[in-house]
């Protein structure tokens, strides 16, 4: 049986054969205490489409649209699994139940030593520390996976919460400057945070972070 599926993928073309999915090379499924992190799919579409379309959420974030419709969902999925909106995206679920809360991704930086953390979460879900858990999980996971020298990550001046969780994942401060925001349709000003190899180590070694 294996012999005959290897002789019908030698008969292919190099382009026609199938290749490993992106995300599941690169972007391993993470599991935390109550979180199961995984790529985004057709099933998320509805959830997604119904918990992005808030203002509170698209005004903190630079590229997602407002309103936020059952297209702008699909199509969102649909890059996703092509890699053409970020190189490791992914759904937040519940362990227990698996429904979906938000998203989350780690994305390089062309300089080859950074990476860029971004999460949102549905607002009925705030305020329990999903987000600081998923951040977590994935600071671990891009540590652990890739030759990177630190995490970067950046929030509105005015985002409390995001601050909040950027500084319990260990992360210091860096600077200000202004992002482009889609849904706000111009700059924002933002934080500049970094975490850097060293210190999540250290993080690390002392046993938690929060
Ligand atoms: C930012 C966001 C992801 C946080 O998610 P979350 O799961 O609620 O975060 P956590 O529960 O892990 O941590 C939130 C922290 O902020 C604190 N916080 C929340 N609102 C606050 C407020 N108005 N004032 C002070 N602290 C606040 C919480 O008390 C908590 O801190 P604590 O654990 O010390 O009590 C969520 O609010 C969100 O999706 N917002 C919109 C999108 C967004 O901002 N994304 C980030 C872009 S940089």
């Amino acid at each position: 049986m294996q012999t005959e599926l290897l002789r019908q993928d030698q008969s292919r073309s190099p382009q026609e054969r199938p290749r490993p999915q992106r995300s599941r090379t690169d972007c391993p499924i993470l599991l935390s205490p109550r979180l199961v992190l995984r790529t985004p799919h057709e099933d998320d579409i509805d959830a997604l489409a119904h918990l992005a379309n808030n203002a509170n959420i698209a005004t903190m974030v630079s590229r997602m649209p407002h309103p936020y419709t059952v297209a702008d969902a699909a199509d969102f999925v649909r890059r996703t699994k092509t890699g053409t909106i970020g190189k490791c995206v992914y759904a937040i679920t519940k362990a227990d139940n698996g429904a979906f809360l938000g998203c989350c991704g780690i994305e390089p930086h062309p300089d080859g030593r950074t990476a860029e953390l971004g999460y949102w979460l549905g607002e009925p879900y705030w305020n329990e520390g999903y987000a600081t858990e998923a951040a977590q999980a994935l600071t671990d996971m891009a540590f652990r996976t890739r030759d990177i020298d630190q995490i970067d990550a950046r929030c509105r001046v005015m985002n409390v919460a995001s601050r909040r969780v950027i500084q319990k994942c260990g992360f210091q401060y860096q600077g200000s400057g202004m992002v482009e925001s889609q849904a706000l349709g111009g700059m924002m000003a933002v934080e500049w945070y970094r975490l850097d190899r060293k210190t999540w180590m250290s993080l690390r070694s002392w046993g938690g972070r929060r």
